[in-house]
């Protein structure tokens, strides 16, 4: 399974993606006195959007050390689909044992992907899905249900606004074309279907990031007074809200002016629950490494994996949340 990579290939991914993308891919190289015992490992990821992604990449990085037999290339594509494109073009130019890939978007991984497994690289999908036309083209997906997390969300704000007559919801997206988004996406939608009293009175999306989630909110608030519920599609979304409403004088939470739902579960979120601030959060769990790792290291003794490998999730409400459920979150 191994290949032995040699100086010759050792080279840095910033010479040709910077050329294809304005943004400052990392430099992608292989050391060349690493032991040839250890397994290769190129992964591409999403980038450092939220607090989420940095618990992911640090999972990835704590399972893919020395000390568990691995040598990690890394990639930060800046969410950029292109950057992760060169990226892969690299690990394979650079002759990796696996490519791991987090996908900012679906589409757009056929031709790319049917080159890794020109060159017989197996390629493991984590985080988000991937849509091509050959499901070949990649040995397993590691991730979350997305489209159970928005209904999780979706059936909590039912309970929640059982009474109410007029439901007006501010829908925050994450990036547009992401599994993330659209899984939650359909969950409100058809939330919207069943449930005839409310209404998407603004939708925007901030890119799964504070920054932009703070930006939207503003931005909705000058156009709206009237918002029952804030949909943030991911947690840093929500933290950017909740400023921008506060900002404005509004209050969050249940018995607040406007209620925020969000998604990830992050400890900074939970602190939130915890304080009322965001009602009801549902998790997505980031913590792929140790499975991801136990993926490869069964099929380093020639075992196959599942195709899916779909992870656990829970959820956290701000009426029954306790201070040990915040204490136990490690990200
Ligand atoms: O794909 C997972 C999503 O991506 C997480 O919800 C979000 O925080 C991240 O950026």
């Amino acid at each position: 399974m191994k290949r032995f990579i040699t100086v010759a290939l050792v080279f840095s991914l910033a010479i040709f993606a910077s050329a294809c993308s304005g943004e400052k891919p990392a430099d992608i190289a292989i050391d060349t006195d690493i032991s040839d015992s250890l397994i290769k490992i190129g992964f591409s990821q999403v980038g450092a959007e939220s607090g989420w992604r940095s618990a992911h990449s640090e999972s990835m990085k704590n399972a893919f050390c020395e000390e568990n037999g691995y040598y990690l290339a890394f990639h930060d594509a800046h969410q950029q689909q292109q950057n992760q494109i060169s990226a892969i073009n690299s690990f394979i130019k650079l002759g990796v044992d696996y490519i791991i890939l987090a996908p900012v978007t679906e589409t757009g991984w056929d031709n790319i992907l049917t080159e890794a497994k020109n060159a017989n690289i197996p390629v493991i999908i984590v985080d988000r899905m991937i849509d091509v036309a050959n499901d070949d083209l990649y040995v397993c997906w590691v991730g979350s249900n997305f489209r159970a997390e928005g209904d999780k969300a979706v059936s909590w704000m039912a309970e929640t606004f059982k009474n109410n007559r007029k439901v007006n919801i501010a829908h925050i997206q994450g990036t547009l074309g992401s599994s993330a988004q659209i899984g939650r996406t359909d969950g409100l939608s058809t939330g919207i279907v069943k449930n005839p009293s409310w209404e998407i009175i603004a939708q925007e999306s901030a890119n799964f990031t504070k920054e932009q989630g703070r930006a939207v909110m503003e931005d909705i608030l000058k156009k709206h007074d009237d918002i029952d519920v804030v949909y943030c599609e991911n947690d840093d979304e929500a933290l950017g809200a909740i400023e921008a409403i506060e900002a404005s004088g509004k209050t969050v939470g249940t018995r607040g002016d406007i209620t925020i739902v969000s998604f990830d579960a992050t400890k900074a979120a939970l602190e939130m629950v915890l304080s009322g601030k965001i009602s009801y959060v549902v998790e997505c769990n980031p913590l792929h490494g140790p499975i991801v790792e136990k993926i490869i290291s069964d099929m380093e003794k020639g075992v196959q994996p599942e195709k899916f490998f779909y992870i656990e999730e829970a959820s956290f409400d701000s009426a029954t949340i306790t201070q040990a459920d915040v204490d136990a979150r490690m990200y």
